[in-house]
């Protein structure tokens, strides 16, 4: 094994809060609970959970091991094992490449919310038609973009150790304490609305709890599996290449199963506190009709929910848009490091020269996005049924289109090509026990790529 002068995490904390704060962002925070209150609450989080452990589990794991064991970036990683599949790092860089033409936008569309509530005008964010004048302006999504997208630039070019590391290790204890405060917070609250009904936090929990199998049939519950499904890899930063580049930096004595699971269990908890935060504030102050799904949730819906609550609003809306930034700034860092990594390998360049580069190539693609809802402005039907503007094509063409298919493709090449026990051995270095390796053979040789097969056909619009 070539000897890495790249720099790495310092051990197994230091990577787990990176890992982490790649998968903590605004999936979690503001698409898990929409799914959770849409798809029956209490079963949508046991189905979540099942495959957490066992689906979640098998594509953190192959990426993980991937990395360490090539020491290597997406972009050379499958082509060092064998020859032929390295296509299959050039699609999976892709992705990255795509979305960090538009992550930094909705970070900047953030750090606006953020700066209104700081300065005390969390009213103005409540009025109807107010989210929509802000990204349809010409100037300021811009500047909010430049500016998030400044932070996260100087960090990667901090290094892995002094600026990842070291940035998350700060952040991520942060956003956990913030998270857990708005929940209870928000188990709290009670509202009476104009008609008398009174509604209560812990009446929201309830909905949020309680498994709501009236009504189920197959079909819905297929619904409810693929949208879980489809959720958890994007949820885990899998099949990114984000996590074969951190699992490069990995040192060998550190346990790879501790880290998988500690990573799964801090991605998931805070999905679910994320849960517990939104949909009890949404149903007390709204109903459950208030759920709207995306943008729409964390920047109309919960501004009027921060309003009604009265002065203490202003506080808990501060709480939370500074909890998402800093979810949103870690996710979007380790989206630019894997960019600067593949890069820099490929270039042979330095990490700071490259940084640079990146950063004012993604400021200048992120500008086009930002023109997407005034000069560069189109409705454009998806596969899927959705209307896409730029931003939402970008979003589709990474996410729905290339994740699955690569994450697919990934799943053959380890389940058929090298083998799970390719895997295995990495997972066992060090006399470290891999104790799901039964389930990481079914998994990568059956299930998974099956059920890939399927949500990739579902958004391409085949299944519909
Ligand atoms: N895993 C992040 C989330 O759940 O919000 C999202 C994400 C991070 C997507 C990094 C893509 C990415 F490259």
């Amino acid at each position: 094994m070539e000897t890495k002068k790249k720099g790495g995490f310092t051990g197994q904390l230091g990577f787990v809060l990176s890992a982490a704060g790649s998968a903590v962002g605004v999936g979690n925070i503001w698409r898990f609970p929409y799914l959770a209150a849409q798809d029956g609450g209490g079963l949508f989080l046991l189905v979540y959970l099942v495959l957490v452990l066992t689906f979640g589990f098998t594509l953190l794991a192959t990426d993980i091991a991937l990395g360490r064991r090539t020491g290597k970036n997406a972009l050379n990683a499958f082509g060092a094992i064998r020859p032929g599949w390295s296509f299959l790092g050039k699609m999976t860089f892709l992705v990255p490449a795509i979305i960090m033409t538009y992550y930094s936008v909705i970070g900047g569309w953030i750090v606006k919310y953020m700066v209104i509530y700081l300065t005390g005008r969390g009213k103005d964010a409540a009025q109807d038609g107010y989210f929509t004048g802000f990204i349809t302006s010409k100037a300021a999504p811009v500047v909010f973009m430049l500016l998030f997208l400044a932070v996260t630039s100087f960090v990667v070019y901090s290094g892995v150790e002094k600026g990842i590391e070291r940035f998350s290790k700060l952040v991520m204890p942060g956003l956990i304490f913030l998270i857990i405060a708005i929940a209870v917070f928000s188990l709290t609250l009670r509202h009476t609305d104009a008609s008398g009904v009174e509604r209560t936090g812990l009446e929201g929990l309830a909905v949020y709890l309680i498994p709501d199998v009236s009504g189920l049939t197959a079909s819905r519950f297929l619904k409810i599996l693929l949208d879980a499904m489809s959720q958890l890899f994007f949820s885990l930063s899998v099949s990114m290449g984000i996590m074969i580049t951190y699992g490069s930096y990995v040192k060998k004595d550190v346990d790879l199963n501790r880290s998988i699971s500690q990573i799964e269990l801090f991605d998931t908890g805070v999905a679910l506190l994320a849960g517990m935060m939104i949909i009890p504030a949404v149903y007390v102050f709204s109903g459950v009709e208030g759920m709207a799904s995306g943008p729409s949730l964390m920047f109309i819906s919960l501004p009027k929910v921060f309003d009604a609550m009265g002065p203490i609003g202003t506080i808990a809306g501060i709480a939370f848009f500074v909890m998402v930034a800093f979810a949103a700034l870690t996710s979007c860092v380790s989206i630019m490091e894997t960019l600067v990594a593949n890069c820099m390998e490929l270039f042979h360049t330095s990490r700071k020269k490259m940084s640079l580069i990146i950063g004012v190539l993604s400021a200048a693609a992120a500008v086009l996005i930002c023109l997407g809802y005034n000069v560069l402005y189109f409705e454009l039907p998806l596969p899927n049924g959705q209307t896409a503007q730029l931003l939402d094509l970008m979003d589709y063409i990474s996410n729905s289109f290339l994740l699955p298919l690569i994450c697919m493709l990934t799943c053959i090449f380890v389940g058929w090509v090298i083998k799970p026990e390719w895997i295995a051995e990495e997972m066992e270095t060090g006399g470290c026990v891999f104790r799901r390796k039964k389930l990481y053979r079914i998994m990568i040789r059956y299930i998974a790529p099956v059920i890939m097969a399927v949500i990739f056909l579902q958004s391409a619009g085949c299944l519909r």
